[in-house]
């Protein structure tokens, strides 16, 4: 027998709308590992993100998701959160009157409450969270980060640029420490510079515990986050896996390579 995967999805078929956009998707990702998945537009990779975060506009209509060994389907966003999956991406746009601070406090608390909570109930202890470790944290992640202490008091997301949204979604993610990341498009929008801190934002993130899905449309990304596995996704499923030079092939040929060979084969 071998050992249970940290993050295993298996035949995963997926609608919206009695549309059928996920038609059998199989990947599993353990601790330590970084996976990239690419895949021509509208080919499901936000919608396979989505259903991973538990976005109820998705349909599943067969197949599974388990996170060491459970079947999360049944749990709601908050407490897939909680048992450590993040999504970059989780809070709407704009909050009116919430600072970036305050909502990152609550995202955290929510976790770390629980988290708490479990350790108490498996008859250990847990001091708990306070707004005064939360800030050293927050300051501590954002110098990480480089980004500047003014983000903190500013509202969330209102007139945030592009790359700054992308930042603070990194931010969430240094703060909440996920096992399983999945980022979509984290590199979209980015200047050069900060492309550069993001990424090593993520790797400094990286830790042999964790895995990352990491969802994008260019191999320069790989060039700062390396994975070891990259899966093309066409129209709802994998059509091809491997490893780094996957990306590189891609780059070089485009897509019309691997539709004419797939249509070749059927
Ligand atoms: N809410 C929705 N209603 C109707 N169709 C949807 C909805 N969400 C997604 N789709 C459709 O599902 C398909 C897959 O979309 P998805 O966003 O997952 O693609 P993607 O691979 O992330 O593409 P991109 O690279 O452009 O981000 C598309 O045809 C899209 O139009
Ligand atoms: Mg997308």
């Amino acid at each position: 027998m071998s050992q249970t995967p940290m993050f295993e999805i298996e035949n995963l078929h997926v609608s919206i709308e009695d549309k059928e956009i996920l038609k059998g998707i199989n990947l599993v990702v353990n601790p330590g590992e970084i996976h990239a998945l690419m895949g021509p537009n509208g080919s499901g990779k936000s919608t396979l993100a989505y259903v991973i975060a538990g976005h109820p506009s998705y349909e599943v209509t067969e197949g599974s998701i388990r996170y060491f060994g459970e079947d999360i389907l049944e749990l709601s966003p908050d407490e897939r959160a909680q048992k450590g999956l993040f999504l970059a991406f989780q809070y709407p746009t704009v909050i009116p009157g919430v600072s970036m601070a305050n909502f990152l406090r609550m995202a955290v608390k929510n976790v770390r409450d629980a988290r708490a909570e479990e350790i108490v109930a498996n008859g250990g202890t847990a001091e708990p969270f306070t707004p005064r470790e939360f800030r050293k944290l927050m300051r501590e992640k954002m110098s990480m980060l480089k980004m500047d202490d003014s983000f903190a008091t500013r509202y969330l997301n209102e007139g945030f640029s592009g790359g700054e949204k992308k930042r603070a979604e990194i931010l969430q993610m240094a703060l909440l420490e996920p096992r399983l990341a999945v980022l979509d498009e984290t590199d979209s929008g980015l200047d050069i510079d900060a492309l550069k801190t993001v990424s090593e934002g993520v790797n400094e993130l990286m830790n042999p515990e964790m895995g990352i899905l990491l969802i994008t449309h260019y191999q320069r990304l790989l060039n700062h986050i390396k994975p070891q596995y990259v899966h093309i996704v066409m129209d709802g499923r994998i059509v091809r896996q491997g490893g780094p030079e996957l990306a590189h092939e891609l780059e070089a040929k485009g897509y019309e390579n691997i539709r004419a060979e797939l249509a070749a084969a059927s």
